[in-house]
C-alpha cells in the first residue's frame, strides 16, 4: 500500500473508533506525540511517589501507613504499565527514562510542591489522584489499545487512592481545631495546582485539538477542569472546608460552578524548572538511578549467562 492508502486507512479506523494497535501503520506525529504524552505519563506517576513517600515513615497511625505504602506502591505500578504501553510504540524504557534524569521530558508540575504536613497527603489522594482520575477515565478511550487497556487497569486503582485521601480528610475534618486548620491550610495550597493539572485553557492549548481528531484526548482541557471542580465543591462542602477562590460559586445558567481566574504565570514557571521541588525531585530521580547501577549491571549479566546456557544447550 502506498503511504498515501495507509493514511486513509488509518483515517478511517480512528472515524470508526476501531483503536490502533501497536503493530498497525500509524502517521509517525501520532506516533512521537503518544511517546511523549504516555513517557511524560509514566515520569509522572513514578515521581509522584517522592511526595508522599516522605511521609510514610511519618503516618500517625499503623493502619495510615499501610494505607499509604500501598498506594505509593500502586503508583510504581502505573509507572511500569505507562512505560511498557510506551515501548509498543518503539521507543526504549531507557531512552524516556534518560530524558526525564535529562530534563528533556517533563512530568506533571503538580509533583514539584512540597508536602509539608499529613493532612497534604490526604489532599493530595483527594484532589490531585481525583483530579487524575478525570484526566484517566477519558482517556480509558484513547485511539491507541496498549494506552486505553493500561487506563482501566489503572483507574480501577486510582479510585481506591482518591478514597483513602478522602477518608483521611474526612477524618481530619471533624478532628479538633488544630487539625481542621492543618487540613484548611493544605487545601489552600494544593487548590489551584490541582486545577492547573488539566493544563492550559483550551484558547492556549494549539496541541490539543490535533490529539483530539486523533481521539487520544476526548474532552478539551476546559471540559476536564469544571467536570473536576463539579465533583469536587460538593465535597470540600461536606467537609465544612472552603476553596481559595472568592470567586467560586454555583451558577444556575450554565449548570456549572463558576471558579476564579488561574494564575498561569506560576503554572509556567513550575514547568520551566522554577517550583519549589523541581530541583529536589530530580536530584533524588538522579540520585535513585545511580545507586541502582550495580543492581542493572548484575541483572544483565544474569540474563547474558541465561541465553549464553540456552544456546549451547
Ligand atoms: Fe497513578
Ligand atoms: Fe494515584
Amino acid at each position: 500500500m502506498t503511504t498515501d492508502q495507509l493514511q486513509a486507512h488509518f483515517d478511517t479506523k480512528i472515524e470508526a473508533d476501531i483503536s490502533i494497535e501497536a503493530k498497525d501503520w500509524m502517521p509517525d506525529a501520532y506516533r512521537q506525540n503518544l511517546i511523549r504524552q504516555i513517557g511524560q505519563h509514566a515520569h509522572s506517576e513514578v515521581v509522584g511517589m517522592l511526595p508522599e513517600a516522605n511521609w510514610i515513615t511519618r503516618a500517625p497511625t499503623l493502619r495510615r501507613k499501610a494505607v499509604l505504602l500501598a498506594k505509593v506502591q500502586d503508583e510504581a505500578g502505573h509507572g511500569l504499565y505507562l512505560y511498557s504501553a510506551a515501548e509498543t510504540l518503539g521507543c526504549t524504557r531507557q531512552d524516556i527514562y534518560q530524558k526525564l534524569l535529562d530534563g528533556t521530558m517533563k512530568y506533571s508540575s503538580i509533583f514539584n510542591y512540597p508536602t509539608l504536613s499529613w493532612a497534604d497527603i490526604g489532599v493530595i489522594g483527594w484532589l490531585v489522584d481525583g483530579a487524575a482520575i478525570v484526566n484517566q477515565v477519558a482517556l480509558c478511550r484513547a485511539s491507541y489499545g496498549p494506552y486505553a487497556r493500561a487506563m482501566v487497569k489503572i483507574c480501577k486503582e486510582e479510585s481506591f487512592h482518591q478514597r483513602q485521601g478522602y477518608e483521611a480528610v474526612m477524618a481530619l475534618s471533624k478532628g479538633n481545631k488544630a487539625q481542621r486548620d492543618m487540613l484548611q491550610d493544605a487545601i489552600n495550597r494544593f487548590w489551584w495546582p490541582t486545577l492547573m493539572m488539566f493544563g492550559p485553557n483550551d484558547s492556549d492549548s494549539p496541541n490539543s485539538a490535533q490529539s483530539m481528531a486523533w481521539k487520544i484526548k476526548r474532552f478539551s482541557n476546559d471540559e476536564l477542569r469544571q467536570k473536576f471542580i463539579d465533583n469536587t465543591v460538593p465535597q470540600l462542602e461536606a467537609l465544612g472546608m472552603t476553596a481559595p477562590d472568592p470567586e467560586l460559586v454555583w451558577d444556575e445558567t450554565t449548570g456549572h460552578y463558576h471558579f476564579g481566574e488561574i494564575n498561569w504565570d506560576e503554572f509556567y514557571q513550575v514547568l520551566k524548572g522554577q517550583g519549589i521541588c523541581n530541583y529536589e525531585r530530580l536530584e533524588a530521580k538522579r540520585r535513585a538511578w545511580d545507586n541502582g547501577k550495580w543492581v542493572r549491571e548484575a541483572a544483565s549479566v544474569h540474563a547474558k549467562k541465561i541465553a549464553a546456557r540456552k544456546q549451547a544447550a
